[in-house]
């Protein structure tokens, strides 16, 4: 079986992947420099390194059939904490390493890449990026594509990966199922934007998926494209004292988008099937259990972690080897 390194394999998305990939057979290999774990458990090889040491992971990747490069600064508001450690990670270092090996690799990046559009977008529709987060990633599928890849622009994705996997509580369906149970109150801003939306573990299917395929091309990853008052009237049907309060849109938020993803629904055998309900009781389950001590922890929420990572000093400095 072929030899897979995931870079960032310790994340949301990293740690279903990585499951589904052993499950397969693949010998997998996570590279991750633990942002946001104190450890990694699973059993399969586990490399801590930080994907800005371009000579180390230059060497390390000869070893390996496939890379799939998850890998970043994920999400707006945490990218523009530091505009130039977002630069470095999400841009610089997949530069440098492709500059380097040439490679092909399956890179997520993101449908925020579409900004604020009304038509309903496929991947020859034009970007316009509205964050650095989002021009990071486009900027970052050039590279990609001129060495041969697989890229997925992913929708925001929700759900439980494994029970050993990181939990993203910063993510719409996720934050709003939070607070549905927490809260009994969910305040929408606008509620008319919309979101393409997509199971951690549809994602991660069609992660493994690309592993046996060759495509150098660009699919957008989605389960259905849905504005985030129908979100919130999902929430009511399985949380019914939940009250919604609409209020004015705030305006740091001007995203919103639709996509078509039937490209990826014609090109990959796997289909998105994962239901917003299914995987909103599979939370709901998580946090009436107390699985999670504390929901309030910074390590759920990718930008206050990288505040406090920042404030601490720590993830400065590029460490070539
Ligand atoms: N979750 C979503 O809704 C979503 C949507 C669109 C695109 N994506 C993309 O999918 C990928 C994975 O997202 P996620 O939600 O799993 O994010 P995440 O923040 O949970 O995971 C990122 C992982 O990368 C690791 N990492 C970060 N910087 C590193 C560095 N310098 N060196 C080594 N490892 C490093 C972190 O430790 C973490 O394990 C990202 O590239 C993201 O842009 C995610």
């Amino acid at each position: 079986m072929k030899n897979v390194l995931v870079i960032g394999g310790a994340g949301y998305i990293g740690g279903l992947t990585t499951d589904f990939l052993m499950k397969q057979g693949y010998n997998v290999t996570v590279f991750d420099n633990l942002m946001y774990e104190s450890q990694f458990l699973k059993p399969c090889d586990f490399i801590y390194g930080d994907i800005r040491d371009t000579k180390r992971l230059v060497e390390l990747q000869k070893k390996y059939d496939e890379i799939i490069w998850l890998a970043a600064i994920v999400g707006d508001s945490a990218c523009a904490q530091s505009p130039e450690l977002t630069r470095e990670i999400n841009l610089n270092s997949i530069k440098r390493f492709l500059d380097a090996t040439h490679r092909k690799i399956i890179f997520a990046s993101t449908c925020s890449v579409y900004g604020a559009q009304h038509d309903v977008l496929n991947e020859e529709s034009p970007t316009n990026p509205l964050s650095l987060y989002a021009s990071t990633k486009l900027e970052a599928e050039k590279y990609v594509l001129e060495n041969s890849g697989t890229i997925f622009r992913l929708g925001t994705v929700y759900g439980v990966g494994d029970r050993f996997s990181r939990i993203r509580l910063d993510l719409v369906v996720n934050v709003l199922t939070l607070k549905a149970l927490t809260e009994n109150k969910l305040t929408v801003f606008g509620g008319d934007q919309w979101r393409p939306v997509i199971a951690v573990r549809d994602v991660a299917n069609f992660f493994v998926e690309a592993v046996s395929r060759d495509y150098n091309d660009v699919f957008i990853l989605k389960y259905k494209n849905i504005t985030i008052i129908e979100l919130a009237n999902i929430m009511k049907t399985i949380f019914p004292d939940v009250k919604i309060e609409v209020t004015e849109r705030k305006f740091q938020d001007l995203r919103s988008y639709r996509v078509d993803s039937s490209k990826a629904e014609s090109n990959f055998i796997f289909k998105p099937r994962t239901t917003i309900e299914s995987e909103v009781i599979k939370l709901m389950t998580l946090f009436e259990e107390h699985r999670i001590k504390d929901v309030n922890d910074d390590i759920y929420y990718n930008t206050k972690y990288i505040k406090a990572l920042l404030n601490d000093g720590a993830l400065t400095g590029r460490n070539d080897s």
